[in-house]
């Protein structure tokens, strides 16, 4: 059995903005122009008015002030309010792929490697731009890393599970080196004409590379011990699949984008991920008072207020919980890596942290790291 260790990280984020103030002028706009087209059906009563969206509930109901888009324009559109990120040729690089190997190369700059080094590449997100082949084995190509490469899917938790996929093989010694990446374009599965959720999310990379703890000079961090669960749930959904006929306009898509009931999910979610992080930490020996850092999944602030609050048995301390998602928004299964990579090179030799990220499933996974 070998030992691992994260050796580095990386993150792509878009040069496009849209700001909290942006988005609800966009939305009400669509809203304005969808209830004077309805205008006659609205008042016999056949249909609902749109209300109008406000940028205080947002920052208040979600802690998120804005986000990163691969394209604003077509979002922003009051007549589209949907990115503009049109079919590439077979032969360009996909979109997750072109990003996901922008994350590659700054994580693999930080780990001193080259990708030659690399044995195995996991594209871990929330949702894939096609089937086949696996966007990871053209992230791998166009990387020119060996080995083999593959997609999974466990929406927000895709991170950590592609995590403790790569640490269980570098153990065994199946592979010596692995880069866990995520694409997440969620622009693209969000229904920006849905007020209760158009606020959510946000499009990003991150990649996190994964090596034996043999003869490591540089700063890394040792994974100590992971842990995954899932439990069914249809209260984050996407119908998205290749039985549905999505090039049908007449087809309604709002069940093929991003849907949620926001208040079950923070009822149900909260209690399965505090108690999975207790067991994870109780079954490992780590004590509340070991952590010097929780890297929590970036969904809402007030649940990861909640989470924080939980696990180390007091209010976290300024920095001990960071979040990014005042800036990034949700970003599926990127957040906590997110977090995890702008907020850990200030920790000593020998100091604990904890990765975890939850979602759709539900599913949880949990990473315990010590800087080595
Ligand atoms: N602007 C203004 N008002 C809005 C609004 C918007 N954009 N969206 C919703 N509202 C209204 C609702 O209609 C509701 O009005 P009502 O009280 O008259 O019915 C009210 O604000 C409260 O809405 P609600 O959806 O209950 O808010 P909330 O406090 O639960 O916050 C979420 C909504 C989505 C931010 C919150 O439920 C959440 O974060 N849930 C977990 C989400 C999550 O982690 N998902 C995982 C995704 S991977």
């Amino acid at each position: 059995m070998h030992n691992v260790a994260i050796t580095g990280t990386g993150v792509f984020t878009p040069s496009e903005t849209i700001t909290n103030d942006e988005l609800v002028a966009s939305f009400n706009a669509y809203a304005d122009l969808y209830n004077a087209e309805n205008a006659a059906q609205i008042a016999a009563g056949e249909l609902e008015a749109k209300p109008q969206s406000s940028a205080d509930f947002i920052f208040a109901a979600s802690g998120i002030e804005r986000r990163y888009v691969l394209n604003k324009s077509g979002v922003l559109d009051p007549t589209r309010m949907f990115p503009k990120l049109a079919q590439r040729d077979d032969e360009t690089p996909g979109y997750m792929a072109e990003i996901g190997v922008d994350a590659c190369k700054k994580a693999l700059d930080s780990a001193g490697l080259d990708a030659s080094q690399i044995d195995l590449v996991i594209c871990a997100a929330s949702n894939m731009e096609r089937a086949y082949p696996a966007i990871a084995v053209e992230i791998q190509a166009l990387l020119g890393a060996n080995g083999f490469a593959f997609d999974m899917n466990v929406a927000c938790s895709s991170a950590t599970f592609g995590i403790q996929t790569a640490s269980d093989m570098i153990k065994s010694g199946s592979i010596g080196r692995a880069i866990v990446v995520n694409p997440e374009i969620c622009s693209a599965h969000l229904e920006w004409r849905d007020r209760d959720c158009h606020f959510i999310f946000g499009d990003v990379a991150t990649a996190t590379i994964l090596e034996r703890d043999e003869d490591l000079i540089a700063p890394h961090f040792k994974v100590k011990s992971t842990r995954c669960a899932t439990q069914f749930s249809n209260n984050i959904r996407n119908n998205n699949g290749y039985l549905r006929r999505t090039h049908d306009a007449t087809v309604d898509r709002r069940d093929m984008q991003f849907m949620q009931n926001g208040r079950k999910v923070f009822k149900e979610v909260l209690p399965l991920v505090s108690k999975h992080i207790a067991d994870h930490m109780e079954a490992e020996g780590v004590q509340a008072s070991d952590l010097k850092r929780l890297w929590l999944h970036q969904a809402n602030k007030s649940m990861n207020d909640y989470i924080g609050k939980r696990v180390l048995g007091r209010d976290p301390e300024g920095g001990e919980q960071p979040n990014i998602l005042q800036d990034y928004a949700n970003t599926s299964s990127a957040g906590s890596i997110i977090a995890f990579a702008q907020n850990s090179a200030d920790l000593n030799k020998g100091d604990t942290g904890l990765i975890c990220a939850f979602g759709a499933g539900y599913s949880v996974g949990s990473v315990i790291v010590e800087k080595g």
